[in-house]
């Protein structure tokens, strides 16, 4: 089973995003499962237009996979940019892409409504990551909830191109898991960069320190109980701590005479034993950019090898070759 996905480098990266996106792709590795992961640069271009930003958030992005444990030696782990041939591939997809499809998609609206650029970029977003997925024959590509339609578009284009040239494309299945939760920020939404709301996953211990520190909680007293299905402390301990550990909150929170600072003390804690290996691992990385860049460069290689035999068929049936 190959199973590809892109993520875009945006910045600072936050628990939300451990929980719902990197933790799924870890266990995929771990399952023994062919991945294949990418920084999706090309596809910041549409809304980065600082240079030394999308450097600097590319190489972050590649740190942060690194250190959470993406291993370079079972999964191919490589910047979008360093394999061009995807550009091809969106080109001849882009030919065979009505422009309706395109004019459907959610996403662009969003973004427009949102006061970007109607750029021809932003329009042909979803042809690029079409051509992300078929270029490497991808079985089952893992995204959120926001991305589904982008996938219907993939396994359309897909169908089209195959009608049209014969049987060369595989026809992806998204994989949106149910089973995650979103993860709430620290007034209680959704955590996102764009509300500012985020318990970052690598910081200062300062900066983690006060956002954990400045979750929102009810005003009651430390003495009476409290509801922990109501504690946003408490929801994000759950993704944190173990077990019996969660039992043990929910418990102290039930029986009043334990307050949220208490709670957040503990959430902390779980934070540091969780993070903490990952942390001194980006550290290190970081110390050691060439070295990372291999890893990236050794990546796109790999996946330069396995999108070979689909450009070729493709530029063979379109009459390239
Ligand atoms: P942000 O909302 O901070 O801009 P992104 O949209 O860049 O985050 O999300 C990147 C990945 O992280 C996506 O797969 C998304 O589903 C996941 N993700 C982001 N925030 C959360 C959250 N609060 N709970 C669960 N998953 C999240
Ligand atoms: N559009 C995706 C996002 O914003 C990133 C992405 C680009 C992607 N190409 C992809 C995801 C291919 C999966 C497969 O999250």
């Amino acid at each position: 089973m190959r199973i590809l996905t892109g993520i875009q480098p945006s910045g600072q990266i936050h628990l939300g995003n451990y929980f719902g996106a990197i933790r799924n792709i870890l266990e995929m590795q771990e399952k023994g499962h062919e991945v294949f992961l990418f920084l999706a640069d090309f596809h910041a271009l549409t809304t980065v237009r600082d240079p030394a930003a999308l450097r600097q958030m590319t190489r972050d992005a590649a740190l942060d996979f690194l250190a959470c444990g993406v291993d370079p030696s079972r999964t191919i782990f490589w910047r979008q940019s360093d394999v061009p041939e995807v550009q091809e591939l969106a080109w001849l997809l882009s030919v065979v892409t009505p422009m309706g499809l395109l004019e459907r998609c959610h996403s662009y609206k969003d973004k427009l409504a949102h006061g970007k650029e109607a750029t021809h970029g932003l329009f042909a977003y979803p042809v690029l990551m079409a051509a992300d997925i078929l270029l490497y024959q991808s079985d089952l590509v893992p995204v959120g909830k926001d991305q589904k339609q982008h996938l219907e578009v993939t396994r359309d284009l897909a169908i089209k191109f195959n009608n049209a040239y014969g049987e060369i494309l595989k026809v992806p299945d998204a994989y949106i898991p149910e089973s995650v939760a979103t993860v709430p920020g620290t007034d209680g939404q959704k955590m996102s960069k764009s509300y500012g709301n985020i318990i970052p996953l690598f910081d200062t211990p300062k900066k983690v320190k006060t956002a954990i520190m400045g979750i929102v909680t009810d005003s009651t007293p430390m003495e009476a109980p409290k509801d922990p299905d109501n504690c946003i402390v408490y929801s994000i301990y759950k993704l944190l701590a173990s077990s019996e550990q969660v039992d043990e909150m929910a418990t102290k929170l039930r029986a009043g005479g334990y307050g949220y600072g208490d709670a957040k003390k503990a959430l902390l804690a779980a934070y540091h034993d969780k993070f903490d290996a990952c942390i001194a691992r980006r550290e290190e990385l970081a110390a050691k950019p060439e070295y990372v860049e291999s890893i990236l460069r050794d990546g796109a290689e790999r996946a330069r090898a396995a999108a070979a035999p689909t450009l070729r068929a493709v530029r063979k049936a379109v009459g390239l070759e």
